[in-house]
């Protein structure tokens, strides 16, 4: 389908938002290319300054486990893997709660309550993976994962991705304009789910 008779299926129009946090404009209703990865809302419940760990369920909260591996570009296509991207993620539970439910700077005091969240870097082949257990959902919200990406050179990256055959993606507003670079298939290997997210980064200059 083309672009315009995309948007006017969705009644949409040529109606465009303006995201701010990356000074980039994205028309509502219109799918993503895949050349970039797209920004997409940070939400009310990121903490900064999480741990580096690859096993985001340290506290071992109940839920099917979960695998997402992947690779960090540099700029559109395959060709340039990027090392040492700091890769931040934070997702709910299998509840749909959030821990804590709250956001903000983790210091001495909350450090003992958090769950679900941390950071990854990339290796010198741009690879990264981390294990958890499958979101659940809350809200109106499809089941999503956050994630910000930071490296030198590159502007950073506040995204989402989203589960692929999860049947709220086209009536929540952050995900059904998320095409399919962002919307992850799960593949089940014995008691694992397993998924693959690639992001590719805008160079800077
Ligand atoms: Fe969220």
């Amino acid at each position: 389908m083309d672009r315009k008779k995309f948007l006017k299926n969705m009644g949409l129009g040529s109606a465009a938002i303006a995201l701010a946090a990356c000074g980039t404009t994205q028309e509502l209703g219109e799918e993503e290319d895949c050349k970039l990865t797209h920004l997409d809302d940070k939400g009310p419940f990121y903490f900064k300054g999480s741990s580096e760990t690859v096993n985001l369920n340290y506290t071992n909260l109940p839920g099917e486990a979960m695998l997402v591996s992947g690779t960090v570009y540099s700029g559109e296509g395959t060709e340039t893997p990027l090392s040492g991207v700091k890769i931040d993620i934070w997702h709910c539970d299998s509840e749909g709660n959030y821990h804590p439910n709250d956001g903000g700077t983790i210091n001495n005091e909350n450090a003992d309550k958090m769950a679900l969240r941390g950071f990854v870097i990339t290796d010198k082949n741009g690879k990264f993976s981390f294990k958890s257990i499958l979101p659940g959902l809350y809200g109106r919200r499809s089941r999503h994962i956050h994630y910000i990406l930071s490296v030198k050179g590159h502007s950073s990256l506040v995204t989402q991705s989203y589960f692929k055959g999860d049947p709220r993606i086209p009536i929540d507003g952050l995900s059904k304009t998320a095409g399919e670079c962002r919307i992850v298939k799960f593949d089940k290997s014995g008691e694992l789910y397993m998924g693959v997210m690639n992001f590719n980064l805008q160079k800077k200059g």
